[in-house]
């Protein structure tokens, strides 16, 4: 098989364990909503990492499979409230849980998510449960720190770069290194095998989160499935407005402070923002800063023996550095 049907495969057994693990029916106020956040195309990137990371140190699929479930409930979780926090109406071309029914549904939602994940985490060998447990704990903790560091930093007006760098690996890198672990620690992996695949998934969810800062300003609404500005919009520190900041000389200098002291963009200023980026070399600072941690990502495989689950891994990486949604 070859790395994209390795991932394909894998997808398709995360699909078929998520239907069998979430519960239907009523509450008609709960259950709905939460099938419909995990239904709506989700890319599985997380989950099929956990599967992938154990196979790489010679695990098995199976036991790997409720943890990999776990995580991608947990990420559903983080993306219904995010969208509260964030005030986006779209994810994934479709209404967000909180618009299509309303905020307290939503909070429900993803609390119930966190609930339901745990319930399929606990389903792990049981040798290895307490680190297990652990990893997924700190990991929920890590994104909530991550979430506040980042709705702090929207009233903040100068954020150093390592602050931001510091803030997406809580938000979003912790669960993509937590996946990585997991798969390690449901594989039986060794010591060594396990830090090394923890900072894959670091230096993944690194380039993760700058390619989804890059995202919101370099692609359209009907390939990203989300409004595109929105981060500008609501004042977001992304890498790219605290670069823009570095380099901003003049007449550039002033209206980006303007939109920073206003709290954000007005829908109108962000063609005149792109325009920015791209004069001022923002843009290729990220992609710069993207394809420099999938290429640190990459240099943590290479002590695993070759095997089709590795060759995945790099092909997970490479699809990651490149993802248009
Ligand atoms: C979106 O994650 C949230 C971020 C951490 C930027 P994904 O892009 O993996 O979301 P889906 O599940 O594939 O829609
Ligand atoms: C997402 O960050 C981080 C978490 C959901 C924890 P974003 O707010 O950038 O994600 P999108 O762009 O809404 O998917
Ligand atoms: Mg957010
Ligand atoms: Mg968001
Ligand atoms: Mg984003």
């Amino acid at each position: 098989m070859s790395p994209r049907e390795i991932y394909a495969s894998r997808k398709r057994l995360i699909e078929r364990e998520l239907r069998r693990t979430v519960p239907r029916g009523s509450p008609r106020s709960l259950y709905p909503p939460i099938h419909y956040s995990l239904t709506a195309g989700g890319k599985r990137i997380r989950p099929v990492l956990v599967l992938l990371a154990a196979e790489a140190v010679g695990g098995n699929v199976n036991d790997a499979l409720p943890a990999s479930v776990a995580v991608e409930l947990l990420h559903s979780f983080s993306l219904v409230h995010d969208d509260i926090m964030d005030n986006s109406n779209l994810r994934r071309g479709r209404p967000t849980v909180h618009t299509k029914w309303d905020p307290n549904v939503a909070i429900l939602a993803g609390d119930a998510l966190i609930g339901i994940a745990y319930r399929s985490l606990l389903k792990s060998p049981v040798e290895r449960l307490p680190e297990i447990g652990r990893t997924f704990t700190e990991a929920v903790v890590e994104v909530c720190e991550g979430q506040a560091f980042d709705m702090e930093f929207e009233r903040m007006d100068h954020v150093p770069i390592p602050r931001y760098v510091m803030m997406i690996a809580k938000k979003t890198g912790a669960l993509i290194a937590a996946s990585s672990r997991l798969g390690t620690l449901c594989g039986g992996g060794s010591p060594e095998e396990i830090a090394s695949l923890t900072r894959f998934g670091e230096a993944l969810g690194r380039a993760f989160q700058v390619q989804d800062d890059l995202l919101d300003i370099t692609s359209s609404e009907r390939e990203l499935g989300k409004p595109v500005g929105a981060d500008l919009i609501e004042g977001k520190k992304t890498f790219l407005l605290l670069t823009a900041l570095r380099r901003a000389k003049g007449e550039d200098r002033t209206f980006l402070r303007t939109v920073v002291n206003r709290g954000g963009a007005r829908r109108r200023d962000i063609p005149r923002v792109r325009r920015m980026y791209e004069r001022l070399g923002v843009v290729r600072e990220a992609r710069r800063a993207v394809d420099d941690a999938i290429r640190e990502a990459r240099a943590c495989l290479d002590g695993l023996r070759d095997s089709p689950a590795k060759g995945a891994l790099f092909y997970l990486a490479d699809m990651l550095g490149r993802r248009v949604s």
